[in-house]
């Protein structure tokens, strides 16, 4: 592990010899322009990795040893590198951060692969599709949150939660409206990016907004691949399981798409619903979200969100099916639980938010009254002119300048005619048209 002072100089050494080693593994290969885009993709990535931190895997290599060695040697080394950078956060969609990949298209957009769990469920580990597998074999409880830009993200990962669901609930915690019918895909995927830049080891999951998927698989497809190449997601939540769904499910993972499911209250389909009611209350409800949950298994999703059915019945769906099921308001037998940012947070004051904060949700903080607090402070220290104090002042004149400055001041307001500060002046109470 290569820690203070030194880190610095052995993630430029390192840097430089990766993008060496690179180098060396391309040049022979490929076109002049080819070799030059490689080379300096590589070595940003290089950069990248390094400042992040990568640099505790290989710290003991040498430019001795690159210069030594055959391209065999060299490309074992790289491959090795870039595998030593697997725990590293990727960002998505601006072409200098994204990683050297030969032979992919240029559109391209990939989250690094990543690392192997050491125990499932274990906080240091990075999630994947495998680990929560893991830990649904184990019966470790998978918890699952919502977060709709980079602050939330960070928050959600540093917690240790293990997916994060870029829900459309965003729609009315974030953007304020009713329901979530209206979120577009644009919003949805302008969001996952935001999100997929402040998360390193959660699942990232991004949900299909609606009408992004109903039309046809194909438009689905289509759809949930941009979440993947552009949002920096890792799988797709979609809701319902009729027969169209399932169709879709089928061509999305075929496609190589991993895909949540979400039955139970399905709040998209708010206008046939004629509202958010809770399901599966009635026995054949309970028995036909047991099917709908198989035939999603069957289909191929990997997990099932169960959202406001009775406890007993996400119970018996749970034990029925072979993929985790993560409920919210659906009591505790459910593999996991997922509840919204902001309504398990106790973010929001304002009216709207207790109109959309459903009554299965235990706010665990009340974090929109410490907000609360915070802005009204600040609005009263600047009125009270006690803020900004010298202690938030901290930018100084050198020695002698200030004296200079305000020699200089007369000169200055002989020249624009003095001061013009209009405090005191009655001038826009005597111009008012109003
Ligand atoms: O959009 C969302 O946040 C969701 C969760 C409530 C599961 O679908």
């Amino acid at each position: 592990m290569v820690k203070g002072l030194f880190a610095p100089m052995a993630n430029l050494r390192c840097a430089g010899i990766l993008s060496r080693a690179f180098y060396h593994v391309m040049l022979p290969s490929k076109s002049l322009s080819g070799q030059i885009y490689s080379i300096s993709r590589s070595a940003a990535r290089a950069s990248r990795l390094l400042t992040n931190g990568a640099s505790r895997n290989f710290s003991g290599t040498s430019t001795k040893d690159i210069d030594s060695m055959n391209e065999t040697e060299l490309r074992a080394m790289v491959r090795k590198l870039m595998g030593a950078s697997a725990n590293k956060p990727s960002s998505v969609n601006t072409e200098q951060q994204r990683p050297a990949i030969m032979g992919a298209p240029e559109n391209y957009v990939a989250r690094p692969t990543k690392g192997e769990a050491t125990s499932a469920g274990d906080e240091h580990s990075n999630i994947t599709i495998v680990e929560l597998k893991k830990m649904y074999s184990k019966n470790i409880p998978i918890t699952m949150a919502t977060a709709y830009d980079f602050p939330s993200a960070v928050h959600v990962d540093l917690a240790g939660i293990d997916v994060v669901l870029v829900g459309d609930s965003l729609g009315m915690v974030v953007l304020g409206y009713d329901t979530t019918l209206p979120v577009t895909f644009d919003e949805i995927l302008h969001h996952c990016r935001a999100v997929s830049r402040g998360c390193k080891r959660p699942l990232l999951v991004g949900d299909l907004p609606f009408g992004s998927y109903e039309i046809s698989a194909q438009e689905a497809q289509r759809n949930a691949y941009r979440l993947l190449k552009e949002g920096g997601m890792e799988a797709v939540k979609l809701e319902g399981a009729d027969a169209g769904r399932l169709r879709t499910v089928e061509t999305l993972v075929k496609g190589g798409i991993a895909v949540m499911g979400h039955i139970g209250l399905t709040p998209q389909s708010y206008s046939t619903l004629g509202g958010f009611r809770a399901q599966g209350k009635h026995a054949q409800q309970a028995i036909s979200l047991i099917e709908q949950a198989r035939h999603l298994v069957n289909a191929g999703v990997f997990a099932i969100v169960l959202e406001c059915v009775p406890a007993e019945v996400a119970k018996e769906v749970t034990e029925r099916i072979s993929v985790p099921t993560i409920g919210i308001g659906a009591g505790i037998h459910t593999s996991g639980q997922v509840l919204v940012y902001h309504d398990l947070l106790g973010m929001m004051q304002h009216p709207h938010h207790a109109k959309v904060t459903p009554k299965f949700c235990k706010q665990f903080s009340s974090v929109g009254v410490t907000i609360n607090e915070a802005l009204k402070d600040f609005r009263r220290e600047v009125r009270e002119r006690t803020f900004p104090d010298l202690n938030y002042s901290p930018y100084k004149m050198a020695s002698g300048e200030l004296e200079a400055f305000r020699k200089m001041l007369p000169e200055l307001d002989l020249k624009w005619g003095g001061i013009q500060n209009k405090v005191g002046s009655t001038e826009s109470e005597e111009t008012k048209v109003y």
